[in-house]
This record gives C-alpha cells, structure tokens and sequence, in this order.
C-alpha cells in the first residue's frame, strides 16, 4: 500500500448511522481524532425512513452535543401513549407515572442529517460510498481498516475501530470464531410500515391490539403520519395495494368517536421482528455498538435509543484511555451496556408479545392471555408505571 492511500487516525468508525455519527460527534467534542467510513451516498443515509421515538436520555445528550437545535424546534413532545383493545382507548401518562418525563417523536433520517451537517461543518472526515471495508488486525495494538474509495484501494490505520456498521455490518464477523456467543429469537410476523402525508389522527401514539392483528399509529410531523399493520415476516408489499393498507388499518383501529385519517402514501416498507444479542461486545481493539451487535424488535422504539446509549459509554472510555492511558473504562465497556441491553430486549419482548397475533394461537388462548395483560396495564398504577418507566427510557440499570 502506498503512502499516500494509507492515512491515520485514533478512531476508525464504520458505519454512518445513528450509532456511529453519534460516536463521532462526542469524539470531536473531546478532541479526539476519528474517520467514519459509510457504504452508502448521503442521500441514501438522510433518506432511509427508520424510527421516530426519541427517549428523554438520547435527547438530551443531543442537545447537550449541539445537535438538538432542530430537534428542540421541530420535535413532537408526549407525555403519554395510548393502548387501544376490544375497541377502546386507555391512556398510560408518563408524565404522571414517570417524575414528567416524557418522549420525542423526531425522524431517525432527521437527527441523521443533523450529524451529518455537524460532522462536516467541523471538518471531521466522513466519506460515503467506500467499498469493501474489511477490519483487520483487531488482535493486535495496530488494528486498520482497508477498503476502497473513488477506486484506489486505502488503508486506515487506527487505535480502535468502532464497529458501527449495523446488523449486516463486517465488524462482528470479523471477530474470530468461537469469542462471541450469540442469542436469537425471531418472530413469526413482521411489520409493514407507511409513511402518509396527513395530519396524524391523535396527538399521541396509539399501540393497538386486535384479533386480525398489531397496529401502530405514530407520526413525524403535523402533516405526516407513520403507521404500521403487524403481516408475515416474509411479506410481498406487491400483495398491499394502498387501498387494502387503509382498509386492514381502518378495521384494526376502530373505535367508538375516533376515525382515522387517510392521505396519500408516500413510502412504504415491511421490517421482520427480531430479537439479537451478541456477547461480548468487544474483542481485542474492536468494540462493537448499535444493530451491529443487537437487534430489538420495534414495538417499543427502542433501537436507535440503545444505540446511542451504547457510544456514550464507548465515547467516555475512549477519551479517558486516550488522555489518561487508563484502560478500566474500556475493557469494562461490554459489561457496562449490556445490563441496559438485556432490559430493553426484555421490554421490547413484552411489548411485541403482548400485542401480536400468534399464528398458532389456533384457539385464541395467546389472546386473551394478552387482554388479561392489557388489562391489568391499565388498571394497575404499578404494572402502568413499568409500562411508562421502561418506555420513556430507564435512567439507571443495574450493571448499566
Ligand atoms: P444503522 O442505522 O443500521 O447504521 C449502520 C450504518 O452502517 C448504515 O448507514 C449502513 O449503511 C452502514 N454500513 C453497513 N455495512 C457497512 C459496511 N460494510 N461498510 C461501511 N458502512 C456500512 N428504534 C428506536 O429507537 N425507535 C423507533 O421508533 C424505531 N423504529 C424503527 C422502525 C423501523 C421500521 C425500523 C427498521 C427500525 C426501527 N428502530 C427504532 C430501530 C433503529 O432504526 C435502529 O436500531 C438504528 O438504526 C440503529 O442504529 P445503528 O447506527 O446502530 O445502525
Ligand atoms: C415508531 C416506531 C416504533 O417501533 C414504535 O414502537 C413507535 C413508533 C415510529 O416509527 O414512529
């Protein structure tokens, strides 16, 4: 390799979501040199309609980064949720249950393009559009990533590498045989999700439990509406004309004195649900965050909130290591996300089985087993409050 396609740098962080923009930003703030390397353009990136509920904690850090400027303006505060069986609606208050927390309803593509703009306002290096990334030297103190770039082979020699690089990244399966243990559940039924532009139907976001099946209203905006309809894992959206999307959502929302809106679709996606945790976190001077090491399934929004949970704690041990040489932080890191990891599995868990449809609930005992569930959500002020204290985002988590 020549000189001049070899660079250095402290971080080498692959992946420009959420997780590694994030990183790459408190890095910065902290004088700490890093190079994200992404394998889609910028459009692709700004464009990809992903989640939407911001808990207080990930807002915050936002903010606290400056970052949250839009997010502040544009942002949708809740204070609560609605859960909505046998055709009625019940109001779980976060504000009340939680000490006022509450939770942000922003675009993922929306605080993606606010880091993005940061990044390259600072000068920081992010290039899109590298090809085959491939990690190498991960067991050794000179770890570097090789990849291509506007057709030159390069290499990036580094500290530490951030595997960021999301759930079908080539940072966890660098990590040699046999170091990581694996834990997976998949679901018998996916998500088909739209985006419409109509002004939301509620002010709140309402989880909807129904013998045909889930339904999920949220929102991104005062004129754009998000929506889900729980359908097979494998689903072809080519079987989901618009006018069946409305006419199953329509059926699952119904309620007495409250209509749905409809407006055109303007984007359309199927996401299948899937539970995934591989441990330990880290390997040599690989550190893994984000979808590249978990995977949460959606009910519940949790996702992109441990994401950035994840590189606040990796941000605070690099730049300790970095300006002190002390080394705890960083070989605690695994130890230190997974206690918040395994409770965010455990809620999304909960809140993906208490309102999905089983397919094999031939006889309808999953489902009243769900409404006994339902139920006692919403009379009990304790089973609400683990409902409300888990959704906002849990301040502390033991191990965490
Ligand atoms: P990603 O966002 O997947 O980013 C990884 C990046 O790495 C991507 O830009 C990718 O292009 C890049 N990359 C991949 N491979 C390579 C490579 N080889 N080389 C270089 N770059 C590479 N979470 C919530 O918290 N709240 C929600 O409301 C919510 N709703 C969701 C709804 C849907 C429909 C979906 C699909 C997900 C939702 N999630 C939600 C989950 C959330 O979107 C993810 O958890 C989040 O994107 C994780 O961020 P990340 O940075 O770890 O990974
Ligand atoms: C959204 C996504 C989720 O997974 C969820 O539980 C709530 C809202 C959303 O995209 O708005």
């Amino acid at each position: 390799m020549s000189a001049e396609n070899t660079t250095r740098t402290q971080v080498g962080i692959v992946g420009a979501g959420p997780a590694g923009l994030v990183l790459g930003q408190l890095l910065h703030l902290q004088g700490v040199e890093s190079v994200i390397l992404e394998a889609r353009d910028r459009d692709y990136v700004e464009g990809r309609v992903r989640a939407g509920v911001l808990e207080q904690g990930t807002v915050d850090l936002l903010v606290e980064m400056g970052v949250g400027e839009r997010l502040q303006r544009e942002g949708l505060v809740h204070h609560g949720v609605e859960l909505r069986f046998g055709g009625r609606g019940h109001r779980i208050p976060f504000d009340e249950l939680t000490d006022g927390r509450g939770i942000t309803i922003y675009g993922q593509q929306e605080v993606v393009k606010d880091l993005i703009a940061a990044r390259l306002e600072a000068g920081a290096p992010l290039l899109f559009e590298v090809e085959d990334v491939m990690p190498e030297g991960i067991d050794s103190d000179q770890p570097s990533l090789r990849y291509r770039h506007d057709g030159q082979e390069r290499e990036l020699r580094c500290d530490v590498i951030a595997g960021c690089d999301g759930f079908h990244g080539v940072c966890r399966p660098a990590v040699p045989d046999g170091v990581l243990t694996a834990r997976e559940h998949i679901y018998p039924f996916g998500w088909l999700g739209i985006l419409a532009e109509v002004e939301p139907s509620s002010d709140e976001l309402i989880y909807c439990h129904h013998d045909r099946g889930f339904a999920l209203h949220s929102m991104r905006s005062p004129q754009l509406t998000r929506l889900y309809l729980q359908c097979e894992p494998d689903e072809d959206i080519a079987n989901w004309p618009d006018e069946r999307i409305w006419e199953e959502l329509q059926i699952r929302f119904e309620c007495e004195g409250w209509s749905l809106k409809e407006g055109p679709i303007v984007e359309k996606g199927v996401t299948p649900m899937r539970s995934f945790v591989a441990e330990p976190m880290q390997h040599g001077r690989l550190l893994l965050a984000g979808d590249a090491v978990h995977i949460v399934p959606a009910t519940g929004a949790k996702g992109l909130n441990l994401a950035v949970a994840d590189v606040r704690v990796m941000a605070e041990a690099l730049v300790k290591w970095f300006s002190t040489g002390d080394e705890t932080l960083l070989q605690s890191y695994s130890e230190t996300c997974l206690g918040r990891v395994w409770a965010a599995q455990h809620f999304a868990w909960w809140m993906t089985t208490m309102f999905h449809r089983h397919p094999s609930d031939e006889d309808g005992f999953m489902a009243r087993l769900q409404r006994a569930q339902l139920d006692y959500v919403c009379s009990s002020r304790a089973a609400a409050t683990t409902l409300a204290e888990n959704y906002v985002g849990l301040k502390k988590v033991s191990g965490g």
